[in-house]
């Protein structure tokens, strides 16, 4: 086994033994997804495996929803990194990543860099994409305790983080503040084709949602 294959090795079970059983969707599955996406993007898009797969694994770790604050996530994973004898240039990459990753309302001026931080984060929006973006969606507004739809609540233009975070919303809303803007803003050539077929479940989705195809099978009600 390569170095570089024991610290992915190593990262995987580290990951898993963090994340396995989260419920607000960052769980080891939704890890596994994106790091299995990172390396198909990265494969055709001709970025480099070990970093792309090494960030993918550990891109949620350090997110401010998880830990007391981002910036002591971050800290965590650093060291992590420091431990288990990464190069610094790499350690610099990887970090450099996955501060940039996150969505974070859509309107944060800096964004990855590189084409492994693109393929990153292009394979971790795929995965809010599809029926696997609704369960998810559906999942978090659970967790944090919102409706799932308020037809007298309309999504919000231009969110600051604070308003995104704020929780004045519903999982329908969160289509419209972020979903459906995912296809637009993939990196690379790859996702973009990936983000077609996942985006228009999501519109079928909706359609079905609000009623506007026939529901045929059921009976109706008296
Ligand atoms: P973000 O950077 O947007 O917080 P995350 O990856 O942390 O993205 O979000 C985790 C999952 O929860 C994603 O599938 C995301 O679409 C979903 N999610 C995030 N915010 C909300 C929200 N306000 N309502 C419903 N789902 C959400
Ligand atoms: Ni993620």
């Amino acid at each position: 086994m390569t170095n570089k294959q024991a610290i992915l090795e190593k990262a995987r079970a580290y990951v898993f033994q963090e994340l396995n059983g989260e419920v607000s969707g960052h769980d080891w599955w939704h890890i596994h997804r994106v790091t299995n996406l990172a390396r198909t993007i990265a494969q055709k898009e001709g970025a480099d495996l070990f970093i792309c797969e090494l960030a993918a694994l550990l891109h949620d770790l350090a997110d401010g929803k998880l830990n007391e604050t981002e910036a002591i996530g971050l800290q965590k994973v650093q060291t992590w990194l420091a431990i288990n004898g990464l190069e610094t240039q790499d350690q610099d990459h990887i970090m450099d990543i996955i501060e940039h990753l996150s969505f974070k309302g859509g309107n944060q001026t800096q964004t990855v860099s590189t084409l492994e931080g693109q393929v990153v984060q292009d394979a971790d929006r795929l995965d809010a994409l599809g029926a696997i973006g609704i369960a998810r969606t559906m999942a978090y507004s659970g967790h944090t305790g919102r409706p799932i739809h308020d037809p007298a609540m309309q999504p919000r233009e231009q969110l600051t983080l604070e308003e995104y975070r704020s929780g004045q919303d519903t999982a329908i809303m969160h289509f419209y503040e972020k979903l459906l803007k995912l296809k637009d803003r993939m990196n690379t050539t790859t996702a973009k084709e990936l983000a077609q077929e996942r985006h228009q479940f999501l519109e079928t989705y909706l359609e079905q949602f609000y009623g506007k195809r026939p529901i045929t099978r059921y009976l109706p009600i008296k």
